[in-house]
């Protein structure tokens, strides 16, 4: 096995760092892979925000409800990003209405899920750990306005990097004969039957942000996860809306 797939097959989500920051040079490696990421089209329509000044990491932190956002030594925010090429061509005297439809939209989204998970691999490899945090999410608004991110821009996911302080357990997962299909999808007939095992597993796994027990079953996480649906996060397409992106055909 090559040295990135071992690293690949280490991966957990680190939550704690050591109170160090991340060399100059590493970083910048760092932000040169997310330049060089795949990108729809070629129109680098996404960005990162690095937040550097720790009030408003504490904003974001509180936003995320999550204490170890403002710890974490390196905070990068990727947002799509149509802001830039809408301005560009107007530059050159075009009005591009299509930088606002949905296309465009996922496009930048899948972009800066693309960099993002790319930082991560890189990040990984040079013994750093990561946190991604959807958490922003929690009031995308209220993320817009700390990182006064103009029209055209969204923001997607936040990235907290640094020198891991814990060792968690690798996570377990579903076999992925659930999850890989060969031409045309599969559906079981029992799925609480095929994932037996996996929901034994998952009960000696150890969340190091609730110590001293193991985690529910996977399929009591599934439904206790769908009965408490975040209310804050429904109404995210308001906030697509907001930042001048149309949701229509
Ligand atoms: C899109 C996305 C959003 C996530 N958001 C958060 C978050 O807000 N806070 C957090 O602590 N972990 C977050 N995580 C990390 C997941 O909880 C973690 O990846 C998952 O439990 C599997 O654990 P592992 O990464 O250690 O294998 C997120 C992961 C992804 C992919």
């Amino acid at each position: 096995m090559n040295e990135t797939i071992r690293k690949q097959l280490e991966h957990r989500t680190i939550r704690e760092f050591k109170d160090h920051s991340i060399p100059h040079e590493i970083f910048e490696q760092l932000i040169e892979v997310a330049r060089r990421t795949a990108t729809h089209t070629g129109m680098q329509a996404c960005s990162i925000i690095r937040v550097t000044d720790q009030e408003i990491k504490n904003q974001i932190a509180g936003v995320c409800n999550q204490e170890y956002v403002a710890r974490a030594p390196e905070l990068l925010i990727f947002i799509v990003d149509q802001y830039r090429n809408y301005q560009i061509a107007k530059e050159k005297n075009f009005t591009a209405e299509s930088a606002k439809d949905i296309n465009r939209f996922f496009a930048s989204f899948t972009d800066a899920c693309l960099m993002a998970q790319n930082v991560v691999t890189a990040a990984e490899s040079e013994g750093l750990g990561t946190v991604y945090l959807g958490s922003i999410h929690n009031n995308t608004e209220k993320i817009c306005e700390i990182l006064k991110l103009p029209e055209l821009t969204f923001p997607v996911l936040g990235l907290g990097i640094g020198y891991p302080a814990q060792d968690p357990q690798l996570k377990p997962r579903m076999d992925m004969r659930l999850r890989v299909f060969e031409n045309a999808y599969v559906a079981f007939d029992n799925y609480l039957e095929e994932i037996r095992d996996y929901d034994e597993e998952m009960r000696t796994y150890y969340d190091l942000r609730d110590p001293g027990r193991t985690v529910d079953s996977f399929s009591a996480q599934v439904v206790s996860r769908f009965k408490h649906s975040n209310p804050k996060r429904q109404n995210m397409l308001d906030a697509i809306r907001k930042q001048g992106f149309q949701l229509t055909d």
